[in-house]
């Protein structure tokens, strides 16, 4: 795949991305999941030190100063939002900071939609913006969960699933996991719409638990070694 198939597919869906991905219950479920985790481990102190790579329309950028998207229209969206913010066009192999400037850089919903070469470059440009000891924290589909249930990809959208192992295999030479969870463990999307929040607290205890692996998404930290 193209990286500019992906790109031109995001500026197509710029203006609806918000409203059909995240405004409905089972949206709302994973943001709300999303959002704790990056409560805890990315936090809202020291933003000058925080990048979040293919911010899109800036779901996430509350919890960072600097955001990087390949997709001018997904980016003006998130101008729009946070016009305070240092937010550039441009894409996450080649971002143009300078060496070191980051202690945290995260990147959600991102590494799925890419290419493995393109991930390994990503991750290589990661570990040149990270400070020593800084975090790379992204998440991606659980190859494992893929595998149970079946699933295939269609297209481009989405195909990247990994597993741990993969996750090693890519980024061990630079980085060293420290930390990993999963997203969405139950069919949350096949209950009832009335009754999907309710099983908030069971989803989060199962997406940490010894089934984690199992969950529909995987996050994982990464330090630089
Ligand atoms: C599904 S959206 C996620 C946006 C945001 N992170 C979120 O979670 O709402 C994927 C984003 O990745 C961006 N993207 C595509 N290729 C990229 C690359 N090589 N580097 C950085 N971002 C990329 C797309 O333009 C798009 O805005």
């Amino acid at each position: 795949m193209e990286n500019n198939e992906n790109v031109s597919y995001y500026n197509k869906i710029a203006k609806t991305y918000d409203s059909s991905r995240f405004n409905n219950s089972y949206g709302a479920f994973i943001h709300r999941q999303e959002l704790a985790f990056l409560d805890k481990y990315v936090g809202k102190q020291d933003l000058s030190k925080h990048l979040d790579l293919g911010c899109g329309t800036g779901r996430f950028l509350d919890y960072a100063h600097y955001g990087i998207d390949p997709s001018d229209q997904m980016l003006a969206l998130a101008i729009k939002k946070h016009p305070e913010k240092e937010l550039k066009v441009t894409d996450g192999t080649a971002t143009g900071f300078t060496d070191q400037q980051f202690e945290k850089i995260y990147s959600f919903h991102v590494m799925m939609h890419l290419d493995r070469e393109v991930i390994r470059d990503i991750i290589k440009e990661s570990h040149r913006l990270l400070k020593p000891g800084g975090a790379l924290i992204f998440d991606y589909p659980s190859h494992k969960r893929r595998r149970l249930i079946h699933y295939n990809a269609a297209s481009w959208h989405g195909a990247t699933s990994m597993d741990l192992k993969d996750i090693k295999k890519l980024t061990g030479e630079l980085f060293t996991v420290t930390y990993s969870r999963g997203f969405l463990f139950l069919p949350i999307h096949k209950f009832p719409i009335k009754i999907r929040s309710w099983f908030y607290g069971m989803d989060q205890l199962l997406c940490s638990s010894f089934l984690k692996y199992y969950s529909s998404y995987i996050a994982v930290i990464l330090k630089k070694k």
